[in-house]
């Protein structure tokens, strides 16, 4: 890495928070990217920077409304390579897009490829993101790729315990299954998993088996995203039935969609902690937002430095 980097916060919602930490952990001062959207509907972003020869980083979470964030993304860091900037990293805490990373049913795309090679051609020459839904979906993009995995971050600072012997760690899916065995071998706790079938046409979700004792435990739920809550909602009353004591999940991306609280309130959960890559607010008791720019700082210095 050449000089100090320049730190740029794309305007899409959620970006200013992390951003700022960054900006913070890596002693700099954060420059931000204006945003406006034209009559007919199209975005427009200006970002004025004075370039001083090093790289810089674009710090764009990819909120709601998602091809918008990753449309953002692309104009920030086009504006950058305009002014002279050639070593233009890309932060996106959540990957939008990253969960159709297969084509499940005849005639669907792929479309985590279709994001990451998009990006790709703004000629960005490194990317970070965090936790992935599938790992190796970062291999579409031919740069520099690196996946942070903040879950057992955020479990160490949530107020829920990992005790050997009381506390087991379940992935409420197949595909989840190594997620939650990363976690449980770092915290030195139980591990299991739920067989999860999803309807690929209604989205529904059912529970078909587990390959877990949970009776008497307390149990902590670990997945990528809460998206609608549907899975974690099913897997936490699915557990509280086979003899579950309490249930916490601990996720990577809260999407904070309305009334998912309740939901996850209603199924049983006893609290949740997820990562600050989304904007949604903390609840006392109940929902806990873990800043994650401490964890994500030493990754992009480690991105930079080559
Ligand atoms: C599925 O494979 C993912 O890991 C998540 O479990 C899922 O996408 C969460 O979505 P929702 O909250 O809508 O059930």
């Amino acid at each position: 890495m050449s000089g100090e980097p320049l730190l740029v916060v794309a305007p899409t919602p959620g970006s200013g928070e992390l951003g700022e930490g960054l900006a913070r952990e890596l002693g700099v001062e954060p420059v931000y990217g204006e945003f406006k959207e034209f009559p007919d509907g199209e975005e427009y972003v200006r970002v004025r920077v004075d370039s001083g020869g090093g790289p810089a980083v674009v710090v764009a979470t990819m909120s709601r409304p998602q091809s918008r964030s990753l449309l953002v993304a692309m104009l920030t860091v086009d504006a950058l390579r305009e002014q002279g900037m050639n070593e233009v990293y890309l932060v996106a805490p959540y990957l939008a897009y990253a969960r159709q990373d297969r084509v499940f049913l005849p005639g669907e795309p792929v479309s985590v490829r279709v994001a990451l090679q998009a990006l790709a051609s703004t000629g960005v020459r490194g990317l970070l993101v965090v936790e992935l839904h599938r790992a190796d979906s970062l291999s579409w993009f031919p740069g520099d790729g690196v996946n942070v995995r903040p879950l057992p971050f955020i479990l160490r600072r949530s107020g829920f315990k990992c005790r050997r012997g009381e506390t087991v760690i379940v992935s409420p899916d197949l595909g989840g299954r190594q997620r939650a065995e990363l976690v449980a071998r770092r915290l030195g706790c139980e591990w299991g998993y739920l067989v999860k079938k999803r309807d690929r046409v209604t989205g529904e979700v059912r529970i078909e088996a587990a390959d877990v004792d949970v009776e008497g435990m307390d149990v902590i739920i670990v997945d990528d995203i809460v998206s609608t809550g549907g899975t974690l909602a099913l897997a936490a009353s699915q557990l509280l039935e086979r003899g579950a004591r309490r249930v916490y999940a601990v996720a990577a991306h809260y999407l904070g969609l309305p009334g998912v609280d309740g939901k996850l309130r209603r199924a049983g959960l006893s609290g949740l902690a997820a990562g600050n890559t989304l904007p949604w607010n903390p609840q006392a008791g109940f929902l806990e937002r873990v800043d994650l720019s401490p964890l994500m700082a030493e990754a992009l210095k480690g991105l930079l430095r080559g």
